[in-house]
């Protein structure tokens, strides 16, 4: 069993053998944050608070399991939100102790990685992971269980974050990723001309402030914002991320030739992105892997069962987070 509660969802998964879903429960404060078009870390961590437990008995149901068929409780305990990590930080320690599992402490992002196995088979090894979130933007070499090589991350604003605030200034709703991706299918992405932040350093970094302060500035110049002007923004901006976001993985690929390519996070459910991924995957022979189903693109509780599954049967030997025990530090393992 995986929960994860790092942000606004109060999520809980349960997997067999670390990729065959049995459930994947999720309630989301969506509706609450809507309001306030971004996440208020104390009402997402009230939200969970109030959540969480009926969660775990949905899950439990939906996958027809008792706590008898659990093995091995996970959960996410970082980065994230203080309030909503602590929601299910303490709920996993409380049921482990009860049931007599081993808890596993999750890394969110290892999290993310594992949403490839979901549905498939075993981590294929070695392999390039980009990893797109409204927390974070990476790029990993995943040699091994335990061996990750950060090979860049965003100096500041993660990709989803720049699409969240840029989708408040058109005054769409929130979250902006999806609702962006919505509008520029009617627009022209070569309307207006975005920059392609840190295209032309050669270190495998991400930033995605100054794209943020480009858009102020168009619509700083546009005397009427109509649909079809929205619609070009949102195009233009999308397509300006995307290919920024390609250009690094071409970049990582020529040092690290994997055979295979993971593509994670909410932002990888963006068809562009996908698209252009896929094409360029497709020139050089490579694999590319998006996770089977959107809703393990964003945060969920499988993702975090599988790679606790895998980190607990790999680390079994030296195992020392027997019940209470939690491993607080926040590295990629
Ligand atoms: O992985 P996730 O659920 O949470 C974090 O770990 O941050 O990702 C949420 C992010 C949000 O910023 C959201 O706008 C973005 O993923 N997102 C998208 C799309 N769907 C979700 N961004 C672009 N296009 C989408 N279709
Ligand atoms: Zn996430």
């Amino acid at each position: 069993m995986g929960i994860e509660t790092s942000c606004d969802e109060t999520a809980v998964g349960i997997v067999k053998n670390g990729t065959e879903i049995l459930s994947n429960t999720i309630q989301s404060s969506l509706i609450l944050h809507k309001k306030t078009q971004g996440v208020v870390p104390e009402v997402a961590a009230r939200d969970a608070f109030s959540k969480i437990l009926s969660v775990v008995d949905t899950s439990l149901s939906e996958a027809n399991c008792t706590w008898a068929d659990i093995d091995i409780m996970a959960c996410t305990n970082g980065p994230g939100l203080a309030g909503s990590l602590m929601v299910g930080i303490e709920t996993a320690r409380t049921l482990a102790y009860i049931y007599d599992k081993p808890l596993v402490p999750v890394q969110h992002i290892s999290g993310h990685m594992y949403s490839n196995v979901l549905g498939r088979d075993i981590p294929r090894f070695p392999v390039l992971v980009l990893t797109v979130s409204g927390g974070h933007n990476n790029l990993i070499l995943w040699k091994n269980y335990f061996e990750f090589e950060l090979l860049g991350e965003t100096l500041d604003d993660a990709s989803g974050e720049a699409f969240d605030k840029v989708g408040k200034m058109l005054g769409l709703d929130f979250p902006g990723g999806p609702e962006i991706e919505k509008l520029a299918k009617k627009g022209n992405p070569k309307a207006f001309d975005f920059p392609r932040p840190m295209a032309q350093k050669s270190n495998l970094d991400f930033s995605y402030s100054g794209i943020k302060t480009a858009m102020v500035n168009q619509l700083r110049k546009i005397p009427e914002l109509t649909d079809q002007v929205r619609a070009d923004l949102a195009a233009s901006f999308q397509e300006a991320v995307v290919e920024s976001l390609l250009i690094k993985l071409k970049k990582a690929h020529k040092i690290h030739k994997t055979t295979t390519i993971y593509l994670s996070g909410g932002v990888s459910c963006n068809e562009r992105l996908q698209q252009i991924i896929k094409n360029y995957c497709d020139k050089i022979g490579v694999e590319l892997y998006c996770p089977i189903q959107k809703i393990l693109s964003t945060d969920n509780g499988a993702m975090i069962a599988s790679a606790g599954y895998f980190k607990y049967n790999h680390l079994k030997s030296d195992w020392n987070y027997k019940n209470t025990e939690m491993n607080l530090s926040h590295d990629l393992v």
